[in-house]
């Protein structure tokens, strides 16, 4: 079983080696939930995603082709979008070793409210086009996540209607 270990089972399976399971067998026994997979609209199972990059492959696969050039292009000769990119692959991670992770904590307070983590979702424009529900489906996710929803001004669903959907503060970008 340990042999079929895949590279990516084994990315999956992280958050069980960062608590100490670092046997290969030990993983091999989770490797189940560590492949815990998503039903695509065709009734495909796709792989769950890995990274960021491959959200957008899945959103792609959703996605109208019209609703997908918007929301992964930027202004004009997308020269801020490149440079964004290229700003946090020059981002490093600290490899602390041997240092005890058993109480971490993420939280932060900015401006009177305690977040979980900093996290925030950028405020974007028109969910519409990635969900029937819009925004209301957006900050439910956010509120699973413990993250904070920025509301656009070009929501399609009335700060009203997102608030009822909150299960946290919500900022508003105006
Ligand atoms: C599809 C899309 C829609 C956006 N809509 C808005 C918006 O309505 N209001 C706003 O202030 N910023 C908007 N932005 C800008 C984002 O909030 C953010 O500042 C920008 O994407 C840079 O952050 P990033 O590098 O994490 O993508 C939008 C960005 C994208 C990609």
């Amino acid at each position: 079983m340990s042999a079929t270990l895949t590279r990516r089972q084994a990315l999956l399976s992280g958050a069980r080696a960062a608590v100490g399971i670092s046997s290969l067998s030990a993983f091999a026994g989770t490797s189940q939930d560590a492949r815990k997979e998503s039903t695509s609209s065709t009734g495909k199972q796709e792989p769950a995603p890995l990274s960021v990059g491959e959200y957008e492959g899945l959103a792609l696969k959703r996605m109208s082709h019209v609703a997908w050039e918007y929301f992964t292009s930027g202004s004009a000769d997308e020269i801020t979008l490149r440079w964004n990119r290229e700003a946090y692959q020059r981002l490093r991670l600290k490899p602390s070793v041997l240092v005890d992770v058993s109480e971490v904590d993420t939280r932060v307070h900015l401006w009177g409210q305690e977040m979980a983590h900093p996290i925030l979702l950028a405020p974007t424009s028109t969910h519409f086009l990635a969900h029937p529900e819009g925004e209301v489906a957006t900050v439910r996710g956010a509120g699973a996540a413990d993250a904070t929803m920025v509301a656009s001004t070009l929501s399609n669903r009335s700060i009203e209607e997102i608030m009822q959907a909150a299960t946290r503060s919500v900022w508003f970008q105006l």
